[in-house]
């Protein structure tokens, strides 16, 4: 099937940055949208610099129909949305749930509108493992599948969960109307990719391309980095007490790149299968621990980094790890990178660009 155009929504941030590169890679045309909240638009230099195409960018908020919907009109040649732009903040998003309730759920509400209107008919969306919440509470569910029951526990992963819902009563209901209507109808087009990510890792091995969050990091790698360089004393462990060997949380690291392709061959299986609506997992079906995580981070870095335990974080649990079979069997994607390889290129990324992309490219890395 001949490539196409795709909207990324939320596209200057880290995943979907990466996924927008994937994308320009394969030969698509790629529209980028972000409000640049937690984001730079410096991403798309670095974009047109690794792969010698730029993508168009429109600033936009993800909650304005209208401009939503100027975009779609702009680049009629637009066939399928990849839907990033979101508030993903877990803590934040117990202190601000109405926040997270508008941007994630009535923002996606709003592209699915623009979308309709527009004869746009493919999603992919942004999901995320935490719609699971603590998968250990059913037995045999770990690695988890796709059909563990859904249970998220805190007001971000309620936003994902109640998206994955909206998008599939909606792509249900266009398909059929389009039936009931007894004719090739534009619903009966419709398809949507829920993308279930376990915990993404990594930058991009030129070293200029990478995670730059615009506050403080809470993720563990970008926490472990800024204790590779000094921005901070030592990591804190949050619990030795967990059911695991070491007595360290368990979670499933997929590199960037990985995550990205994931992506990539959604859309295309979208496009070419027309499944309807479908979920998927993507991450490499391999549980690390915390002190696993200090340790592969160290050897990369080439020192000891410290750390302290302290008492659990609230909400967390104890093993977050994937069963990729669903999309390595039906998408034909396997994950490729190791954790070493997540390793050794976030610290190129940071060592290189302490500033992230608030400086120019180090040159020796544009030489290579
Ligand atoms: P990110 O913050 O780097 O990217 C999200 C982008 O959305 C940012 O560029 C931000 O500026 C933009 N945005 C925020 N509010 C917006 C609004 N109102 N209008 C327009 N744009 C807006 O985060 P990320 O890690 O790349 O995550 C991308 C998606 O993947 C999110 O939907 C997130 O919930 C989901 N996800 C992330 C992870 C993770 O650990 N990073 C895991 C699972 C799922
Ligand atoms: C990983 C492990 C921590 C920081 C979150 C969201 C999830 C998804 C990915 C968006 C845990 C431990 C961490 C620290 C630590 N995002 N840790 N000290 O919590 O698995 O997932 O990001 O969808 O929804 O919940 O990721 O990187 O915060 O933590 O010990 O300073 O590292 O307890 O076991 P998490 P994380």
């Amino acid at each position: 099937m001949p490539v196409g155009a795709c909207l990324i929504t939320g596209g200057t941030g880290y995943i979907g940055s990466f996924t927008a590169l994937a994308l320009l890679e394969a030969g698509y045309k790629v529209v980028i949208t972000d409000n640049l909240y937690n984001s730079s638009a410096e991403v798309i230099n670095r974009i047109e610099l690794i792969c010698g195409k730029r993508p168009d960018f429109e600033k936009l908020d993800i909650t304005d129909e209208r401009a939503l919907d100027a975009v779609f009109e702009k680049h009629s040649d637009i066939d399928s949305v990849i839907h990033f732009a979101a508030l993903k903040a877990v803590g934040e998003s117990s202190e601000k749930p109405l926040d997270y309730y508008f941007v994630n759920v009535y923002g996606s509400i709003c592209l699915l509108r623009s979308m309709t209107r527009h004869n746009v008919t493919n999603i992919v969306f942004s999901s995320s493992a935490t719609v699971y919440g603590d998968a250990t509470r059913v037995p045999g569910m770990i690695p988890i599948p796709e059909n563990c029951p859904l249970g998220p526990t805190n007001p971000y992963g309620n936003t994902k969960h109640t998206v994955e819902m909206a998008i599939t009563d909606h792509i249900q209901a266009q398909r059929n109307n389009a039936q009931k209507a007894g004719k090739e109808a534009d619903g009966a087009k419709w398809n949507g990719a829920l993308l279930r990510y376990f915990n993404p890792a990594g930058s991009h091995p030129s070293g200029i391309m990478g995670e730059d969050p615009q506050g403080v990091p809470y993720n563990l790698l970008p926490l472990l980095a800024q204790v590779a360089t000094g921005k901070r004393d030592k990591l804190l462990v949050f619990g030795d007490d967990y059911n695991s060997h070491d007595g360290t949380a368990i979670r499933d690291y997929i590199h960037i790149l990985d995550l990205a392709d994931g992506h990539l061959k959604a859309l295309n299986y979208l496009r070419e299968k027309h499944p309807g609506v479908r979920a998927w997992n993507l991450g490499t079906g391999r549980g690390s621990t915390v002190f696993e995580m200090i340790k592969a981070f160290s050897k990369a870095v080439g020192r000891d980094l410290p750390y302290q335990v302290v008492g659990r974080r609230a909400g967390d649990v104890l093993n977050l790890t994937s069963n990729p079979s669903r999309a390595n069997e039906e998408l034909d994607w396997r994950t490729q990178r190791t954790l070493e390889d997540a390793c050794e290129d976030l610290w190129r990324w940071t060592k290189n660009n302490p500033e992230g992309y608030r400086q120019d490219p180090p040159k020796e890395l544009l030489e290579l």
